[in-house]
């Protein structure tokens, strides 16, 4: 039986799962039963790397997630709306909908799964996060008898190239950002990407899965690597470490209950860990569950090919099952979403974690023994202190904690601030 889809969405990716459609030949046989009978795009005028017969391509949105004829409509518009309106009205229709829209299922996906559940359809999503990288189905069903303790990823190409470069050159992220730009690597407005909201979104998601809860995006705490400068990445290397924007989503055991700590940002990582070997547009997802221990996921986070094989497996898995089973309105709870509850986030105040600051200051002598009696004071414990460099008049001063509670971390640094003599605090990351 052919099963009917319509494709919301003909760019990057639109076009790769077009393209993997209409040339089924040694691949899936599953596949030789997909006819795409609508694809919506914003403007006819465009020139189209894939072309369809007349009537195919529409810009009436609205008229695919209407079709009667449709069973699977595929979002790949990208952003919050008309996305979020069109999902919910293909779901109030009765279809199944695949998507590779972080942005509005880390918003939204709480509506879009009540209303999925009530309905009977299956919402799928697993080009939403690492492009080609298998990880929402494992998170769901192959690594499902594990009790997950930790999720860290980089899940963000842009920022992990740019970080990369930097770490390669010894450039600064300004240069490397204008590159990336010209490259074609980050987008003309980059915000989604360097200042962590994309990967905010995805570490929501996977967190979701693994954590098996829903979780509110705006609990995810997020820092980008604007600030990360030439110099960090100098003294993260001579300290053994390379600088990455991590996305961690941990389990912590709270006086009463599990707690989840949601935090992007970016982290000194141990030379010699898994992800420190992550360069380039990359992407990689380590997981941690008892009693499976360490897997890491890794390939291409991006990209026309990559994506669209993820999405084309989320239509294969629901072809599979209106093939085998026709309509029903028993989900497969493997596949569903079936959280009944929102995880508990533990605010960042209270998380500890190790940090790495730079501190410029005038060259006088005490600061040390300041710094040293201040974090002190605040149970603030340190594993070293160096100076080394010159910014001019100003001593650079690098220290590294041991995992102290952020809260009196902070507590410690606006007391510093005070001293006449430091002149500024330029960095401030966490270390893995
Ligand atoms: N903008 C994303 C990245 C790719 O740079 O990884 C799409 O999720």
């Amino acid at each position: 039986m052919a099963v009917k889809i319509g494709l919301l969405g003909l760019g990057t990716v639109g076009t790769g799962t077009a393209e993997i459609l209409l040339d089924p030949t040694g691949r899936n046989p599953l596949l030789g039963d997909i006819t795409i009978t609508k694809v919506g795009v914003r403007s006819l005028d465009k020139p189209r790397q894939v072309q369809f017969v007349e009537g195919v391509i529409t810009t009436d949105l609205e008229s695919i997630v209407n079709d009667p004829d449709i069973a699977i409509v595929v979002e790949l518009l990208g952003g919050l709306e008309p996305a979020r309106s069109l999902i919910l009205q293909a779901i109030a229709n009765k279809k199944h909908v695949v998507t590779a829209n972080k942005a509005v299922m880390a918003r939204h996906g709480d509506e879009i799964y009540a209303a999925a559940n009530e309905a009977g359809v299956y919402v799928l999503l697993e080009a939403a996060v690492g492009g080609g990288i298998p990880i929402i189905k494992p998170l769901k069903q192959s690594l499902g008898a594990n009790r997950i303790t930790s999720i860290i990823g980089i899940i963000n190409g842009t920022t992990n190239y740019i970080l990369s470069k930097m770490t390669a050159d010894g450039a600064d992220f300004g240069e490397v950002l204008t590159e990336a730009q010209q490259l074609g690597y980050a987008e003309a407005d980059p915000t989604a990407d360097v200042d962590g909201l994309d990967a905010a979104d995805k570490i929501a998601i996977l967190a979701s899965l693994g954590f098996g809860g829903r979780v509110k995006r705006e609990d995810v705490h997020c820092e980008g690597i604007r600030q990360v400068t030439a110099a960090d990445i100098t003294y993260a290397e001579q300290l053994g470490f390379v600088i990455k924007l991590l996305a961690i989503a941990k389990g912590t055991e709270g006086a009463n209950s599990q707690q989840l700590q949601l935090r992007v940002h970016p982290t000194l990582v141990p030379k010699d860990h898994p992800l420190a070997s992550i360069n380039g547009v990359y992407n990689a997802v380590l997981v941690e569950g008892n009693p499976l221990g360490q897997v890491m996921f890794f390939g291409p986070g991006a990209g026309a090919g990559p994506t669209a094989s993820a999405v084309v497996s989320d239509i294969m898995n629901i072809v599979a099952i209106l093939q085998s089973s026709g309509v029903s309105t028993t989900l497969d709870p493997l596949l569903s979403c079936v959280h009944q509850h929102f995880c508990q986030i533990t605010p960042i105040e209270a998380i500890k974690t190790r940090f790495y600051t730079r501190f410029l200051s005038r060259d006088v002598p005490g600061v040390i023994g300041y710094l040293g009696i201040t974090f002190g004071n605040n149970e603030v414990s340190l594993e070293s202190v160096v100076q080394i460099g010159f910014q001019g008049e100003l001593a650079e001063i690098v220290v590294v904690t041991h995992h102290v509670c952020e809260g009196n971390f902070r507590t410690a640094l606006d007391e510093i601030r005070n001293l006449e003599a430091i002149d500024s605090i330029p960095s401030i990351l966490r270390v893995l």
